[in-house]
């Protein structure tokens, strides 16, 4: 009926379409509740998993909070940055500038990042309201030690500070900051943790009473959905896109339900994509490792580190590229474990001998084809598996 609520940009209509966020909600308002004071609130540190609504939540509660501060006529400024668009200190700085409130005409402030700098002090300096700014995928930032030169500079006007609001997905960044920047930044935090699959199983229900059409989804279809999604951590827009995948898949076999296995279907394809698109940007030694992988995987020869590392070498050679040492292979494959694209015991870490070291390689197929697009390595393409197993 709608497919539009199952793309993975659709916003929901407002804060209270969002489902089991409401602890998270109202610790957010609580933390900025010093502005109906005409006070700029404390910095705020967001952080969770990929997927788990941090910037929905953050976009709808400072809707709601725009609004009643209109209503009680508090001057207020909300600048939303996501730093995967604006990388650098300088296209950052332009932004603020741009977007800070003045009575002046804009001026023409040249190119250099400390001309920008110095304007945006000018600006919040005689800027009587409260700024917040909003630094989504703040992981992305080239240089977060920037913001602490916004945090720290006090407007003449409103004898106050800028509150920042950082958003990540990287669950390690905030022990990354320095200290100073820590203590000021990270004062207020806010863990956003996975949903379970009942919860994910709510979501999707509320978006496909809007895309299906009554009766068109077979009851197992959102379980499964949200039971997939689960798997991993909980993501609702891993949970989304298998929903509107597995509806394509319908549509494209023209069946007028939805069924378990056109989730499943689903699944395989998200999978696949997702394979093609972690290999297609590895470097080619990593991508050399996983062929050597792939070749005694699929050979009588026991997948031991030292087989690996055995045939490895020999495609380097054929490739007249490099040789790593066993130890980097043993790092690089236990990336690709992180990565989902192998699986294996031990986690590879440690030391091994004659152990088998793979369980399992994702989408082998793809991977091979999309291995040998790979410049160096479509060098070796028409040599033979069994040309590299000969020891
Ligand atoms: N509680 C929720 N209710 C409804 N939809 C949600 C909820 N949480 C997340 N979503 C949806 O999941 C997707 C990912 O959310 P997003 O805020 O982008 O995640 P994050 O910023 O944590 O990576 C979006 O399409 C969002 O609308
Ligand atoms: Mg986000």
């Amino acid at each position: 009926m709608n497919k539009q609520v199952v793309k993975p940009n659709y916003t929901l209509r407002g804060i209270d379409d969002i489902l089991h966020r409401d602890d998270e909600i109202r610790t957010y308002y609580e933390y900025l509740k010093d502005i109906f004071s005409g006070v700029s609130p404390s910095n705020i540190f967001i952080y969770g998993k990929p997927g788990l609504g941090k910037t929905l939540i953050t976009k709808l509660v400072f809707e709601e909070i725009k609004r009643e501060a209109e209503v009680r006529g508090i001057e207020l400024c909300i600048i939303n940055i996501n730093c995967d668009e604006l990388r650098t200190e300088h296209s950052i700085l332009q932004r603020l500038v741009r977007e800070i409130p003045s009575d002046e005409p804009r001026r023409v402030i040249g190119n250099s990042t400390s001309k920008h700098s110095e304007h945006l002090k000018y600006l919040i300096n005689h800027y009587s309201g409260i700024i917040i700014i909003i630094l989504d995928e703040l992981d992305k930032a080239v240089n977060p030690e920037m913001i602490n030169k916004i945090i720290r500079t006090e407007s003449e006007a409103s004898g106050q500070f800028p509150t920042i609001v950082g958003i990540t997905n990287d669950l390690g960044l905030r022990d990354r900051f320095p200290p100073h920047l820590k203590s000021v930044l990270c004062e207020n935090g806010l863990i956003i943790n996975p949903y379970n699959a009942d919860q994910l199983a709510d979501i999707l229900r509320a978006r496909a009473e809007i895309a299906f059409k009554k009766d068109s989804l077979d009851e197992m279809v959102i379980p499964l959905c949200a039971a997939y999604a689960a798997q991993d951590y909980g993501d609702v827009r891993r949970a989304i896109d298998l929903l509107r995948v597995a509806g394509e898949i319908a549509e494209s076999r023209s069946g007028k339900q939805l069924i378990e296995q056109d989730v499943r279907d689903a699944y395989n394809k998200l999978e696949i994509d997702r394979v093609i698109e972690v290999i297609k940007t590895l470097p080619t030694q990593s991508k050399a490792a996983l062929l050597a992988c792939i070749y005694v995987y699929d050979s009588p020869k026991e997948n031991t580190m030292s087989n690996i590392y055995t045939v490895y070498s020999g495609l380097c050679d054929a490739m007249e590229i490099d040789v790593l040492t066993q130890r980097r292979i043993t790092d690089l494959l236990a990336e690709l474990n992180q990565l989902g694209i192998i699986e294996g015991i031990n986690e590879f870490k440690g030391r091994y001998g004659r152990k088998k070291v793979i369980t399992k390689i994702t989408s082998k197929e793809h991977a091979l084809e999309i291995l040998f697009q790979d410049y160096r390595i479509s060098t070796i393409k028409n040599i033979p598996a069994s040309a590299f197993l000969r020891f």
